[in-house]
């Protein structure tokens, strides 16, 4: 039996392909090197939905309007969440969404994020929110609401770290979207679910606790004795390790040199740089038979600080680019037709307390 179904495959798909022992990621046969920093976010949504949903003719058009619709939505929900936490303050949201199964539903549900993190980061500084331009990319829009104008670096790396975090094999949040997609439910309900799976720390909600773990470390100095000691008492260091991968995430690659690209981000990059070696040292010495890497959110970190986001909306921005990969993954499973249903084994109350 696999408590944690570490071995077992449960869905077929078209749609990514992890090879833990390598470190690739195949999104649709593209190589993420192939996709990161060169193809737009718009077009892998499209690249993902071909097939699972009748297409627009223009994809980045139809996504712009669906920012427009999704802001109209949700404005007047904005001041119903004013004291929620930005990420449950979007889901609650992101819930009173249409539950539908078409183009137009899932669209919307791509835009929900994008438009609602920059107008709840702005509610809760006291700010009006900033309305979508339709007619500006999904990833410079989020900057543009956000307050940052229009910022083709930031820009530039948003849409980078959206194209790496689109799709990713049968991780826990896709595969709660697909258990309620296998149901015959809404879009909205598959999201949500796949939300609900993102906003642990032990998946998409890592990276805020990746900050401030450097935080701790340049107040405490000395970074091997700090890790050491959080290791030595049993915590995770935030950003290292991975369920499938047994060498070094090949995301954690593509974003440091998204950041790399960014400006004023040197420092910060060095500074990250060596408290990740002495960290995997720390690791290895730790765990000598079990090869702990560093994974996709450690440089998450990095670039979504780097792009202007505050550390509460990590998981939230993760959510932005994640949503499309749910959306083709709740598709592709209805389409079998077929109810996720395991099975499990009951332990009688006299062996439980044997
Ligand atoms: N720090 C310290 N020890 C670790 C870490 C870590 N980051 N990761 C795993 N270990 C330890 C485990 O405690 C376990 O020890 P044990 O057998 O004594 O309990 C051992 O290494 C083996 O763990 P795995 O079975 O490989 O880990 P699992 O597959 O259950 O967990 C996970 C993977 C959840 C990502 C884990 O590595 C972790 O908690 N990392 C820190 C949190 C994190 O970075 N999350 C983001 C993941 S990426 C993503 O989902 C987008």
């Amino acid at each position: 039996m696999a408590i944690g179904l570490d071995e077992v495959v449960a869905a077929e798909t078209v749609l990514s392909d992890v090879d833990g022992a390598r470190g690739q990621l195949v999104i649709r046969g593209h190589r993420l090197d192939d996709l990161a920093g060169r193809t737009t976010f718009e077009e892998v949504v499209a690249l993902l939905f071909d097939g699972f949903l009748p297409l627009p003719a223009d994809v980045p058009v139809a996504l712009g309007a669906a920012r427009i619709e999704a802001f109209a939505m949700a404005r007047p929900l904005l001041p119903l969440v004013r004291d929620r936490p930005v990420y449950d303050a979007m889901r609650a949201v992101m819930a009173m969404l249409p539950d539908g199964t078409t183009t137009a539903d899932a669209l919307r549900l791509v835009a929900a994020p994008a438009v609602l993190i920059p107008a709840l980061l702005r509610q809760a500084g006291g700010a009006a929110p900033i309305a979508p331009d339709a007619a500006t990319g999904h990833a410079a829009d989020v900057v543009r609401m956000l307050g940052h104008g229009a910022d083709g670096a930031r820009a530039a790396a948003l849409d980078t770290y959206l194209v790496t975090v689109c799709d990713h094999g049968l991780n826990a949040s896709t595969f709660a979207a697909r258990v309620v997609a296998s149901t015959a439910a809404g879009l909205t309900s598959a999201v949500l679910a796949g939300l609900g799976a993102l906003k642990g720390p032990l998946h998409g909600g890592a990276p805020g606790p990746v900050l401030d773990m450097l935080d701790a470390i340049a107040q405490a100095g000395d970074a091997r004795a700090w890790l050491s000691h959080e290791v030595a008492r049993g915590e995770r260091l935030m950003g290292f390790g991975h369920r499938i991968y047994r060498v070094r995430d090949p995301r954690a690659d593509a974003l440091k040199a998204a950041v790399a690209r960014l400006p004023q981000t040197a420092g910060r990059l060095d500074e990250a740089q060596a408290i990740e070696a002495i960290a995997l040292d720390v690791l290895r010495a730790h765990r000598p038979g079990r090869v702990l890497e560093t994974n996709v959110e450690f440089y998450t970190a990095l670039l979504l600080e780097a792009v202007g986001f505050p550390r509460e909306a990590f998981t939230g921005v993760f959510a932005m680019g994640r949503v499309a990969g749910w959306i083709a993954h709740a598709r592709e499973q209805a389409l079998t037709g077929r109810l996720i249903r395991p099975q499990s084994r009951y332990i009688p109350p006299s062996a439980a307390a044997a």
